[in-house]
């Protein structure tokens, strides 16, 4: 594991472009895996501008995203495939046909299962990029009593609801239920790249420095090959 503990958000970042940059260079059509939150807006606000300098092409890039809220619409302003094409894709030269979210209104079942095929097809996720929750989910994998697996539904943690409420113009309008990629398909990532601001430094350091448990569902990480935890001092 490398661990990086920057001065500032901005500072963050930049890492994470490098690490994203490098991907890109070393492999054209990439899979990426994403995520949404505060947290990497600062990276995507970065990969905008490489793409628009010409030294990062998304052209052949493939994407999948970690997360969806259920019931949401991709027209709904928080929904992930919203926060997603108004963050990064409307505005770099990738295929809206490359970018996938998992299907949020179609029937759970089948939504996990063919996000799961439609992952394996693309042959894994080369990059994943992740972030951390206040009780230390990644994706929305929620402390449970063992790590899920594939993807799946899953009703979202109150901790999760709460620090997500800030986003909705009411706590009730949140949505109770998401459907997320499974803790084995995060591991499965070729390389991992975690991000956290300094509100999350008591559950970053949990998760890398304590027991590996579900409860701390992002301490399963330091089982991973290659995994890079950036830490903003901000
Ligand atoms: P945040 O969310 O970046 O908005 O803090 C991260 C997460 O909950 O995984």
């Amino acid at each position: 594991m490398e661990f990086y503990r920057t001065k500032d958000n901005e500072n963050m970042a930049d890492i994470a472009a490098q690490i994203f940059q490098r991907q890109l260079e070393q492999k054209l059509d990439s899979v990426l895996g994403l995520a949404t939150g505060t947290t990497p807006i600062g990276l995507y606000d970065r990969l905008i501008l490489l793409n628009k300098k010409g030294i990062l092409d998304f052209s052949k890039v493939r994407t999948v995203n970690l997360d969806e809220y259920r019931g949401l619409t991709p027209e709904h302003e928080q929904s992930y495939r919203y926060f997603m094409n108004s963050h990064l894709f409307d505005h770099i030269n990738i295929k809206k046909e490359n970018t996938n979210v998992p299907d949020a209104l179609k029937e759970a079942e089948v939504a996990c299962r063919e996000y799961d095929e439609l992952i394996e097809k693309l042959g894994g996720v080369d990059l994943q990029l992740l972030g951390i929750g206040v009780n230390g989910h990644i994706g929305f994998d929620e402390p449970d009593t063992v790590f899920p697996k594939g993807t799946q539904c899953v009703k979202l943690a109150q901790a999760t609801i709460d620090a997500n409420a800030r986003l909705f113009n009411d706590k009730s309008e949140v949505p109770e239920y998401a459907i997320t990629m499974g803790i084995r398909t995060i591991m499965m990532a070729k390389q991992i790249v975690l991000l956290a601001n300094q509100s999350k430094k008591e559950i970053v350091e949990q998760a890398f420095y304590g027991d590996i448990t579900p409860q701390v569902p992002a301490s399963v990480l330091q089982m991973h090959q290659n995994v890079t935890v950036i830490l903003s001092g901000e």
